[in-house]
């Protein structure tokens, strides 16, 4: 039975109930509202419109009925009602009769849906807290069987500098630990209670709202009514960490496509989240990663779609905030499941560690290294840098890398050159030198990489 039937004399429309019910989706806020549910009779207890015998019937009957939906026994998604404060209603009614009738007494859909959601949220934000802990957990293991490994670093997608493996590894979860900061901070905003603030002006039952917050788990009570029941940037935050976050993995999913190429050969990924072709016997395809790439579609477009739908909306509460629900709940799945599969396939990837090396050393990557020789002799390091740029023109002409270029040919571009030039051209000393605090040499990795193994593990 609707919540509001009694100044109307025809029932609801079949396309008007599709349009406006919100219960095929709102169902999984069935434990969030219960919960709110039982705060809020507590509430009506203290200001006396609830005797202790009836909340209590309310308050087992509700703990009663989360258990029922946690173990699948209560499947609220089939009850004939709009939205999923309507089914808990009808249901407490059907079992208490006029006690149940009773539980909405100073409440309006608007405080309650405004703290179901954010519970909701809550509840699903500090999961993506642990799948982000997860997923930099599998970095740092990555980044520990390969400790050595060097790996060409790139800049335009050509090869610029060397660098170590765990560097990679470290510079995502540098990301992503960013993610789990800026989630924090989301948390935080969206831990204030709405429940108290009545349909849009405050309730008229002298409840303690800051007991109301406190017993939900709320830092404190939203502080203004009309605010409380239209605010939505809690949605908005949860999206940008999503869409954020997505980008990260999208960036990461697009390094490994390419490491995982026939062409780059520098990794193999696991039977396990790889797919094959149904035309092409040989085909192994890094679907997993793609679809980390490709699911960032959805979820950026959740957020836009969220901003443009409370752009110009009238205080306080419109239905149009029903649309708040759908395109973030697909948002946290989305991120959910990349976060996780993300960390499958890093669990899955073997490195070719001498392909990798082979890599690095190919593409005058240690050219930047010749300058700074150059400059050591004495050289400004522009000329330097043009000189260089002319030995590289000479080892292209002559199809070699700059170390298999004689001393002779060296000498005739520039007589400073010496044979202690070679040293400088190995591919460790280029890593070696970059020494300072955020490089790549193996003892600033190895103490970042500790750093972070220790903030893990606290
Ligand atoms: N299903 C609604 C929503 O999700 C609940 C609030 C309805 N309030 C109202 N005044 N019609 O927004």
């Amino acid at each position: 039975m609707a919540l509001w039937g009694g100044r109307f004399s025809q029932g609801s429309s079949g396309l008007f109930r599709q349009v406006n019910d919100s219960l095929p989706f709102d169902n999984v806020m069935a434990v969030d509202d219960m919960t709110g549910s039982i705060v809020w009779s507590r509430a009506l207890l203290s200001v006396n419109v609830l005797t202790a015998d009836e909340q209590k019937q309310l308050e087992d009957t509700l703990t009663d009925m989360i258990a029922q939906v946690e173990n699948g026994q209560l499947d609220v998604s089939t009850v004939d009602e709009e939205d999923i404060h309507s089914v808990v209603e009808a249901l407490l009614t059907e079992k208490l009769g006029d006690i149940g009738r009773k539980l909405h007494t100073g409440r309006s859909r608007n405080d309650q849906v405004a703290t179901d959601f954010r519970l909701w949220c809550r509840r699903h934000a500090e999961e993506l807290l642990e799948d982000l802990n997860h997923l930099t957990k599998s970095l740092l293991n990555c980044a520990s069987k390969y400790q050595q490994a060097i790996l060409p670093g790139y800049t335009h997608l050509q090869r610029a500098q060397p660098v170590l493996w765990p560097h990679w590894c470290l510079a995502y979860v540098e990301m992503f630990n960013r993610d789990i900061s800026r989630l924090t901070d989301a948390i935080k905003r969206l831990n204030q209670c709405p429940l108290g603030s009545g349909a849009l002006a405050g309730t008229t039952y002298p409840v303690d709202r800051h007991q109301i917050a406190s017993d939900l788990g709320f830092d404190g009570p939203c502080l203004n009514s009309l605010d409380a029941v239209s605010d939505r940037d809690f949605v908005l935050d949860l999206l940008y960490c999503a869409s954020t976050s997505m980008m990260h993995m999208s960036r990461m999913a697009e390094d490994l496509i390419f490491y995982n190429t026939g062409e780059a050969g520098f990794m193999q990924l696991g039977d396990t989240v790889t797919s094959g072709s149904s035309l092409m016997p040989q085909k192994k395809n890094p679907d997993a990663l793609e679809l980390m790439r490709g699911k960032c579609g959805r979820v950026f477009g959740h957020l836009q779609g969220m901003l443009v739908t409370l752009k110009g909306l009238p205080l306080a509460y419109n239905k149009d905030m029903q649309e708040d629900k759908e395109g973030v709940m697909d948002a946290v799945t989305q991120w959910h499941i990349c976060l996780r599969i993300a960390a499958d396939v890093l669990d899955s990837a073997k490195l070719n560690t001498e392909r990798c090396k082979e890599a690095a050393q190919q593409g005058y990557s240690n050219a930047t290294e010749l300058a700074d020789y150059l400059v050591e002799k004495g050289i400004p390091f522009r000329t330097a840098h043009d000189i260089t740029g002319q030995l590289v023109m000479l080892a292209i002409e002559k199809s070699c890398a700059l170390e298999a270029l004689p001393l002779a040919d060296m000498q005739s571009v520039n007589s400073n050159i010496g044979d202690d030039v070679y040293a400088v051209l190995d591919i460790n000393y280029g890593i070696s030198k970059r020494n300072a605090l955020g490089g790549t040499s193996q003892e600033t990795v190895n103490q970042a990489l500790d750093a972070a193994l220790k903030a893990q593990a606290k």
